[in-house]
């Protein structure tokens, strides 16, 4: 088997994706790179990811022979392509955000036109804009976000799309819409807020959110996100109608109810808000539900955790995270 590159290994959906590929596929498959330096140069421990040893590689994607010879080197045959800005961070440094998260992905796809790989491309509910439809937001559908995030995103889905049809690279891409997750934070997204809030409903029984109430979007517990991506990179190629890329929901939620479902665990949780103009306004320009019917049909797309299942485990697990850290604590 021809290996697995992850770049951007060490953010929030790579310390989950990279150990699950390796066991799923074996631990010395799946190269992990990301432009932080890990530890030691083969061991993933310091992701605070489950200590699977594989290799690991410093790459900047910008950086275009480098990433040839990464690939090269170890034989890659699939690359799972994380390595990007998200919304709220992007909105403050636009023209990096372009050149690492358009630059990043062109790069990737030319390495794999050269060597033969396949893709796998995160585009995200920021691909959609103010004047897309916001309630069960079509597979296919008007695409015109205002952030520099989401520009990026839809030029890539396209050039993704370009890069199969004309020089037959197996890209595919999922539409990722907020991801919750324990194990390592987001950094700079306009949905962090459902990450940061079971931290604080654990620390101080107190949150202020940085969104409105109402504001409604699409959320993902971790699990289902690693297997939507790994499900969709097995699936039948010809059953694949859409490639870059695939809606994909599992729960459409708001600041208010997720405060609620908190509460059943931990009765004297307070939010309040203080809401953040940025983000609310990118927040108010995506989508407060897609429709993911298309990933359904072609490659079986369902999600296994709800709001209540994903709320119970994120609490016992960040429980059991803090409790572990104050342990440790000098
Ligand atoms: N979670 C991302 C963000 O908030 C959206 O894909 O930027």
């Amino acid at each position: 088997m021809r290996k697995i590159l992850v770049t951007g290994a060490l953010g929030q959906i790579g310390c989950e994706l990279v150990p699950a590929l390796r066991q799923h596929f074996g631990a010395d498959q799946v190269i992990a790179s990301d432009i932080r330096m890990a530890h030691s140069s083969r061991t993933s421990s310091n992701t605070g990811a489950p200590s699977a040893d594989g290799d690991y590689e410093y790459l900047d994607c910008t950086q275009t022979q480098h990433l040839q010879d990464i690939v090269r080197l170890h034989d890659v045959g699939t690359i799972y392509h994380l390595a990007a800005l998200l919304s709220a961070v992007a909105e403050e440094k636009p023209q990096f955000a372009w050149s690492l998260n358009m630059g990043g992905l062109y790069n990737v796809l030319e390495a794999a036109r050269r060597n033969g790989c396949a893709v796998f491309f995160p585009s995200s509910i920021g691909a959609f804009g103010p004047t897309t439809p916001r309630d069960h937001t079509p597979q296919v559908t008007i695409q015109r976000p205002t952030t520099m995030y989401g520009v990026a995103k839809v030029s890539g889905e396209l050039m993704s799309d370009y890069y199969a049809l004309r020089f037959g690279v197996d890209s595919r891409g999922l539409r990722l819409p907020g991801l919750i997750s324990n194990t390592a934070p987001p950094g700079g997204g306009t949905t962090d807020y459902a990450v940061d809030i079971f931290y604080q409903a654990v620390r101080y029984r107190h949150y202020a959110c940085f969104l409105r109430p109402d504001t409604r979007l699409d959320m993902m517990y971790m699990p289902d996100a690693i297997r939507a991506m790994m499900e969709l990179m097995q699936a039948e190629p010809s059953g694949l109608h859409h490639r870059n890329a695939y809606n994909v929901t599992a729960m459409s939620i708001a600041p208010e109810e997720l405060a609620g479902q908190i509460r059943k665990h931990i009765p004297e949780f307070i939010i309040d808000y203080e809401v953040d103009p940025v983000r609310q306004a990118i927040a108010d320009s995506w989508p407060r539900s897609v429709d993911d019917q298309a990933a359904h049909a072609d490659w079986n797309w369902a999600p296994k955790y709800d709001l209540e299942t994903m709320t119970e485990d994120m609490i016992t697990k960040v429980r059991q995270k803090l409790n572990k850290e104050n342990l440790h604590a000098p």
